[in-house]
């Protein structure tokens, strides 16, 4: 048996979800079963980024298994801040705790801590990149609302360029039959070429608004982002699009009887505290979802290995490729991190990728 990751949403098969879903669903009826399932086992959560819902959250279900947690919320106070690389510090890790989830500014983090480490890694969210638990808490609240996760009309209004759990969610609902897509976004904070195109690929449609209101009517689900001061390189820019959308109690009066508002939290000013009564609004029944499908996330990857290892990458040597052929992101771990070995994948029409945050190859 192979270790097993959760880097991305895509790590687990639908059947694996489903399996998930069921497992945290039978935690949540029996949690006195499940009370001692950690015993003695240990979760380590590396946070080099704030962080208050996802750390614990994944502490709290921990403890609630039974296990302990050690860690650190703040990279000034690990050796991180004394120049040691991602690598080795998850290569120390592996030799104090069972399974680590790790947080890291810089995109493709996850990848890099799950080769290097020997113990189950979770990506507690890479940059703008991805936040695959927060997508098992999405899609864990939509299914306990809906019933299912196909046949569903979302729109996701704000910071669609940087939210990674906007990027998170919609890679996971692309493999479910029949989900459209309504993107409410300033042309600045658009999302990524790249995701658009993902989605065209799969053969499922989207549209990009700039109305809120005129989008409202038709959604089955609305998540709301906050636009994402920490990733703007230009404050003046954030300045101009902070609070272009905000939902109140007067915009929930145009949508369905039954659609819901999502959000992965923390807000700023895009949903103002007049709606928190209305029982569309699903965000903190998000955070409790959140615990109880990263219990049954930790308790799986612990006992159950792969047969087979992930496969990430494409076999594409490093010297076919060339020296002067860098990642286009700046903001991509493989800028930072010392001795890292370059992974590529094949994208669409042959385009080559980097495997640790998915974003184009350039001949520097
Ligand atoms: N949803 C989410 O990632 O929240 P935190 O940043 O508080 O962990």
């Amino acid at each position: 048996m192979y270790k097993r990751d959760l880097v991305s949403i895509t790590d687990y098969s639908l059947d694996e979800l489903e399996d998930l879903f069921k497992l945290a669903d039978d935690i949540e009826e029996h949690p006195r079963r499940y009370k001692s399932s950690c015993n003695n086992l240990k979760l380590a959560t590396l946070f080099y980024e704030p962080s208050t819902r996802t750390r614990l959250s994944h502490e709290s279900a921990m403890i609630e298994l039974g296990g302990n947690v050690i860690g650190f919320s703040d990279a000034k106070a690990s050796s991180a801040s004394k120049g040691e690389t991602v690598s080795d510090t998850m290569k120390v890790m592996s030799c104090f705790a069972d399974i680590i989830a790790i947080r890291h500014n810089l995109e493709g983090t996850a990848m890099v801590a799950a080769e290097a480490s020997s113990v189950p890694v979770i990506n507690a969210g890479d940059g703008g990149h991805s936040h695959p638990t927060q997508t098992l808490a999405d899609l864990y609240t939509i299914r306990k609302n809906f019933g299912r996760l196909n046949n569903l009309k979302i729109g996701f209004c704000g910071d669609l360029k940087y939210g990674r759990t906007v990027h998170s969610l919609i890679e996971a609902l692309l493999r479910y039959e029949n989900v459209e897509f309504v993107l409410i976004a300033p042309e600045e904070l658009a999302l990524p070429k790249g995701l658009k195109n993902l989605i065209t690929d799969s053969g499922a449609k989207y549209e990009e608004v700039s109305s809120l209101e005129d989008a409202l009517p038709e959604l089955d689900i609305l998540y709301m982002t906050r636009i994402q001061k920490e990733r703007f390189t230009d404050l003046a820019v954030y300045d101009r699009l902070a609070g272009v959308y905000v939902l109140d109690k007067e915009k929930m009066e145009r949508a369905k009887e039954k659609m819901i508002v999502m959000h992965p939290l923390p807000r700023v000013d895009e949903i103002s505290t007049d709606v928190d009564d209305d029982p569309r609004i699903q965000f903190f029944q998000q955070v409790m979802c959140g615990k109880i499908v990263r219990r049954a996330l930790i308790l799986d990857l612990i006992e159950r290995g792969s047969k087979e290892p992930i496969k990430r990458y494409d076999d594409i040597d490093e010297a076919e490729v060339g020296e002067t052929c860098k990642c286009s992101n700046p903001k991509c771990i493989t800028h930072f991190e010392r001795g890292l070995k370059m992974r590529f994948k094949q994208g669409k029409g042959g385009k080559l990728l980097c495997a640790y945050c998915d974003s184009k190859i350039v001949e520097e």
